[in-house]
């Protein structure tokens, strides 16, 4: 058995507490997986009197201290930008590995965090980054190494998941159901970076980076929350046989010429009943990935939560403790591919379009004219008659995002619509 591989944690709440229990509990067995003693050196916390479960004399309100003290691994599970960024490039700058679940801080600064483990040969591991326990980063960086990914589509976001679900079920609104989802405890006291997408763009980031080989920041990704969806939105959908999912999309759009970029978004979108994302229901994740010699894979299971987040974090621990062992570091970040970002107005999608409008002579002319003009095709028209109204629901096929929200915002002026009542992106379904 090797040296004692001697790990800092910073930060002790949900997770931390889950991967300190589980690195005592589990000490034996972890060490004969890894080829040393996983040994747990310090722990930071903001306030260790708050912390009687705590083995005592391993706690410290000096996070600083910890990392640079003599320790081999940095386990940060405190989250935010600073002043965790400087501490975990000052870990690097030193050699020892780095092991996070800091989706904002990745989806910000992974280059030069990247950049500081490979200029001291340290690792930087962060599968619990990304829909909790799924193993997802690992299979993307690794696995699917030598494959061409085309496409990551996934639900990375519990919360959000949780509520339009409840939303599909009961018929709800989306204040009601978001308070339901608060005194159960899915949703957080502040929910606002669940709900308006912050915290499924920064995932999103991190994706397509693995995924296209190409540095992909959260200010790259366009972001649109669950705010605005509303009963009649979940209704329009189901009367199509769709549901509505908060989607994080990476995808790699080839143009006319065969120039590529990357185009990375997260908005609620409609997706068929049928699709393989649609039966995830509640606050589990579930990526689609789709890549040219793989064809179709599908990751799912819990993406959140004390437990589960633990389990990634354990398993990178005892991947960077392995490495320890043997001397070496694990894969290397890889953004050779440099790709650009694809503005979303650029980006191709299709919109369902749900109006009211007057029920006389000549209307969904005026209206499909407003799509020609736009260069629109439509793929799907329906209409529904009531007295005098008639309500129009209108599919198209795809095309460039700005010239559809050009056609929502002409529409939306045309004397003869009474409402637009919901308008709404397609995803999951050929063009
Ligand atoms: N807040 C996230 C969610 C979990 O609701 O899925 C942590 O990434």
């Amino acid at each position: 058995m090797a040296d004692p591989v001697k790990v800092a944690l910073l930060g002790c709440g949900t997770v931390g507490s889950e991967v300190a229990r589980l690195l005592t509990e589990q000490a034996d067995e972890l060490a004969a997986r890894a080829g040393a003693p996983v040994e747990l050196a310090g722990i930071a916390v903001r306030r260790p009197d708050k912390h009687p479960e705590l083995p005592q004399h391993l706690l410290t309100s000096d996070a600083e201290s910890l990392v640079l003290s003599d320790v081999d691994v940095v386990v940060e599970l405190i989250g935010g930008i600073e002043p965790v960024r400087g501490w975990l490039l000052s870990a690097l700058h030193k050699g020892k590995s780095v092991v996070t679940a800091n989706k904002a801080l990745l989806a910000e600064c992974s280059a030069e965090l990247s950049e500081a483990a490979d200029s001291a040969g340290a690792d930087l591991y962060f599968e619990a980054a990304v829909a909790g326990a799924i193993p997802l980063l690992r299979p993307l960086r690794e696995s699917l190494a030598g494959d061409r990914i085309t496409k990551v589509m996934g639900i990375v976001n519990g919360t959000t998941n949780y509520i339009l679900s409840a939303m599909d079920t009961t018929g709800s609104g989306y204040a009601e159901t978001l308070e339901e989802a608060s005194r159960l405890g899915y949703a957080e006291a502040d929910p606002t970076a669940d709900i308006d997408g912050y915290d499924a763009a920064s995932k999103a980031a991190i994706l397509a980076s693995l995924a296209f080989h190409t540095r992909v920041t959260a200010a790259d990704v366009h972001r649109e929350g669950i705010g605005a969806i509303g009963a009649a939105d979940i209704e329009a959908a189901k009367a199509l046989g769709r549901t509505v999912k908060l989607l994080a999309i990476c995808e790699r759009v080839v143009d006319g010429e065969g120039g590529e970029s990357v185009s990375a978004r997260v908005y609620p979108a409609m997706i068929p009943r049928t699709h393989q994302l649609a039966g995830v229901g509640g606050a589990f994740n579930a990526v689609y990935v789709e890549a040219d010699a793989a064809g179709e894979l599908m990751f799912f299971g819990q993406g959140a939560g004390g437990a589960p987040t633990a389990s990634a974090v354990l398993g990178d621990l005892v991947a960077v403790a392995r490495n320890r062992v043997v001397g070496g570091r694990g894969p290397r970040e890889s953004a050779h591919a440099a790709l650009p970002i694809r503005p979303m107005g650029m980006t191709p999608t299709r919109y369902h379009i749900s109006l009211d409008v007057a029920d006389k002579p000549g209307v969904l002319a005026q209206v499909a004219l407003v799509f020609a003009e736009h260069d629109v095709s439509i793929a799907a028209v329906r209409q529904r008659d009531s007295d005098s109204t008639a309500s129009l629901v209108i599919v198209t096929h795809a095309a460039a995002d700005s010239a559809l929200q050009a056609t929502v915002n002409h529409i939306a002026e045309l004397d003869v619509v009474r409402e637009v009542i919901s308008v709404m992106r397609v995803e999951g379904e050929d063009s």
